[in-house]
């Protein structure tokens, strides 16, 4: 029995020797060059590194948007890289909630049916789902916006959105990837608020950023240089 269960600590994440290279015409890239992470249920994690160190590429794996190379990747206790596509998918929709730098909301439709999108993945009743997405909105002090199109509202307000809906399954990890990238300092400060108002509710949060100054309500600052986690192993 490991030490974590003897605690009653669970890992969430698990990478072990992760690589990732990307083929480009005849040559092949290394992007990511043998990752070891773990992260425990409940962390708040913050990875930095320089632009084109591999954070976003290491976020698409751990969200299961990608898969990697090489290497070992457990995520809540299930070994990822041998499910097929569709439970891979399945997972991604239950245990996982996404927010983008670019919000990445559907222009065309309304606030609330955004929020909607990833329970009608999941097959929830139209009611039902109506009344989580009203409930996450106002969560996120976003009520009286519901009808608007996303076009229409402020670039925090977008990202508070995509907070509503990335929480809209319930998921236990949210991947972030510089949710503040695009935000003025009260919108971060906001979206900030929220992000640790979840950490409090126990969810673990994994975000990428370039501030260190939002980094304060982190528990652990993970570092990349050019593929590799500096200081080795964690
Ligand atoms: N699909 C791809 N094909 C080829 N190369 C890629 C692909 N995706 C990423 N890369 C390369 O991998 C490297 C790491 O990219 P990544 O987007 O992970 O960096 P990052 O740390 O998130 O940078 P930033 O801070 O600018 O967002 C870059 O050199 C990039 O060009
Ligand atoms: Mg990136």
């Amino acid at each position: 029995m490991r030490n974590e269960e003897v605690c009653g600590i669970t890992s969430v994440v698990e990478l072990v020797d992760i690589e990732k290279a990307y083929k480009t015409g005849e040559s092949e890239v290394s992007v990511l060059k043998g990752i070891n992470l773990t992260i425990d249920e409940g962390e708040f994690i913050a990875l930095m590194g320089p632009s084109g160190s591999g954070k976003s590429t290491l976020m698409n794996i751990v969200g299961c948007l990608d898969r990697p190379t090489k290497g070992k990747f457990m995520l809540l206790s299930k070994e990822v890289s041998k499910l097929p596509d569709d439970e891979l998918a399945k997972v991604r929709r239950e245990e996982l909630g996404f927010i983008f730098q670019t919000f990445n909301l559907i222009g065309r439709i309304s606030v609330l049916k955004n929020v909607e999108v990833p329970m009608v993945l999941s097959e929830i009743p139209r009611e039902r789902r109506r009344a989580r997405a009203l409930d996450l909105l106002r969560s996120v002090g976003l009520e009286h916006r519901v009808d608007f199109s996303p076009q229409n509202i402020s670039g925090g307000e977008r990202q508070r959105v995509a907070i509503a809906r990335a929480l809209a399954n319930d998921p236990k990890i949210i991947i972030a990837d510089e949710p503040t990238g695009n935000l003025d300092l009260k919108s971060s400060d906001e979206v900030m608020n929220i992000m640790k108002e979840l950490h409090d509710g126990g969810r673990t949060i994994i975000m990428v950023t370039h501030n260190p100054e939002i980094t304060e309500n982190c528990d652990r600052v993970i570092r990349l240089r050019d593929g590799l986690i500096l200081g080795g192993a964690s």
